[in-house]
């Protein structure tokens, strides 16, 4: 079997044991540790004349280097971050443009496609991850580098009329095409794209369903990102920690909400706050009895969008806890600090409810994560944004608008008041879709049809 070769933007949370690495390092992580490989990519250093370094840890090479200032800059903290990243979320009100980012942008990708190519073999299969990577195939295919490479995308992807609000968005998509595979979330996500293949640049979807655009053939699909349900099962199950700050015993009335996220404006925390305080205003019977803890480790703290959200949130946080705490009861813990895995997945199972209310999200893992680590026997309720990529799986969570504030608050007391016979049906439910579509056969599929499909002969 022909060996694997990862890359992404960032490499190292995840083998720092950090969690606030979000859904890309966790999904990446896991799916290499079975099928061993090389990880290629950013040490999240910022160095002056980076070299490359190369260490094996089990059966994964980890070859990672790190970023000059200005390719940080341009590359990272401008055109991926401060461009593709909103509009890929349907934000253009928080997006900017700036042509010598995209051109930092262009020039990282190709530096790091030089530096990969010396480390192939000719049969590797080669897997790139996210949007900071959009224009790494035709790096390699202008390297002469002639292996498979398909690429996934972790995040949206937004209908044309939001991709075109950037300038380059032909020359940009006109360097996918040159992937053999490209992989989405959901329908809705692949859809858009060949909604702008098709339109946009007037690409032919082939009898085999492949895609020709821009003079290449190539392959779209889609592979919603799962998790590895017994591993978090267990790690829910034996995380007791002696000063667990929300057991669930039978002689503490008070329950818990938790959420947990990167600082970031795309996963609605504003809004999830307003809808908690709405919730203690209408439901007054809950107050006391209920505690809402927030982890949201900060994130991207060097660009503006994220420091003006942070700010929002210590402002909505203190208002809600000013006004409503008590001596003896806080309504609301909001905790900047990341958390090793295993005392997430504790925290998960004592939670009565898992608060998930992205604005948008390619998938979300921590609505599956926070699933898999109930207790089936009297398993919380996982109350979950529409416009998170898992609601198309886990349609049996409480499905929510995050525009809708009461909703929210609704459906907060709805959880809170559920009897354990619905709690059940819903959480087998959304274990039987979260096995059928777990991390190996997000990988397997992939994987699967890249080796499988046969494009028409480049040149
Ligand atoms: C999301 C993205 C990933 C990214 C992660 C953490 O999950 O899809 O590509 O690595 O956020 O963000 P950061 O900018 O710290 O790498």
């Amino acid at each position: 079997m022909s060996r694997l070769v990862v890359v992404s933007n960032r490499v190292a949370p995840i083998k720092a044991g950090k969690a606030a690495a979000g859904g890309l390092a966790v999904g990446v992580y896991d799916a290499l540790r079975q099928s061993g490989g090389i990880w290629f990519g950013w040490n999240g250093d910022i160095s002056a004349d980076p070299p490359i370094n190369s260490e094996q840890v089990g059966n994964i090479t980890y070859v990672t280097l790190g970023l000059t200032k200005r390719d940080y800059d341009q590359y990272y903290r401008g055109f991926s971050n401060a461009t593709l990243w909103p509009i890929f979320h349907y934000r253009i009100d928080l997006a900017r443009y700036d042509r010598d980012e995209y051109e930092g942008y262009r020039r990282v990708n190709q530096m790091l496609a030089q530096k990969l190519k010396p480390l192939l073999k000719p049969d590797d299969i080669i897997w790139i991850h996210d949007y900071h990577l959009i224009p790494f195939a035709e790096e390699c295919r202008r390297l002469g580098i002639r292996n498979r490479i398909g690429f996934f995308l972790h995040i949206p992807f937004p209908p044309p009329e939001i991709l075109t609000v950037i300038p380059p968005h032909n020359e940009l998509l006109k360097t996918l095409c040159y992937y053999d595979l490209i992989g989405f979330q959901t329908e809705t996500d692949r859809l858009a794209f060949q909604d702008y293949m098709t339109r946009e640049v007037r690409g032919v979807i082939e009898a085999d369903g492949s895609l020709t655009a821009y003079g290449q053939n190539f392959r779209s699909g889609v592979y919603p990102i799962g998790v590895v349900p017994n591993e978090i099962q267990q790690l829910g199950e034996t995380y007791k920690g002696r000063r667990h700050p929300m057991r669930r015993t039978s002689d503490t009335a008070r329950k818990t909400i938790i959420s947990v996220d990167r600082l970031d404006y795309s996963k609605g925390l504003v809004e999830r706050f307003k809808a908690y305080e709405a919730f203690l205003d209408r439901f007054p019977e809950h107050r006391r009895n209920v505690e809402f803890f927030q982890i949201a480790p900060t994130s991207r703290s060097d660009v503006r969008t994220y420091q003006s959200i942070r700010r929002q949130l210590e402002s909505e946080a203190g208002h809600i806890n000013g006004r409503l705490s008590d001596l003896d009861w806080t309504p609301l813990h909001y905790l900047n600090k990341s958390h090793e895995r295993r005392i997430l997945m504790g925290l998960f199972r004592s939670a009565s409810i898992g608060f998930v209310t992205p604005l948008r999200d390619g998938m979300n893992l921590v609505a599956k994560e926070y699933v898999a680590a109930q207790n089936p026997e009297d398993p919380g309720v996982l109350v979950l944004s529409r416009f998170a990529g898992a609601a198309r799986e886990l349609t049996s969570a409480l499905i929510v608008n995050p525009y809708d504030c009461i909703g929210m608050a609704e459906a907060l007391d709805r959880a809170l008041r559920m009897p354990l016979a619905e709690r059940r049906d819903r959480y087998e439910h959304m274990m039987r879709a979260i096995r059928a579509a777990d991390l190996s056969a997000w990988r397997d599929n992939f994987l699967r049809d890249l080796r499988a499909f046969v494009s028409q002969p480049r040149e």
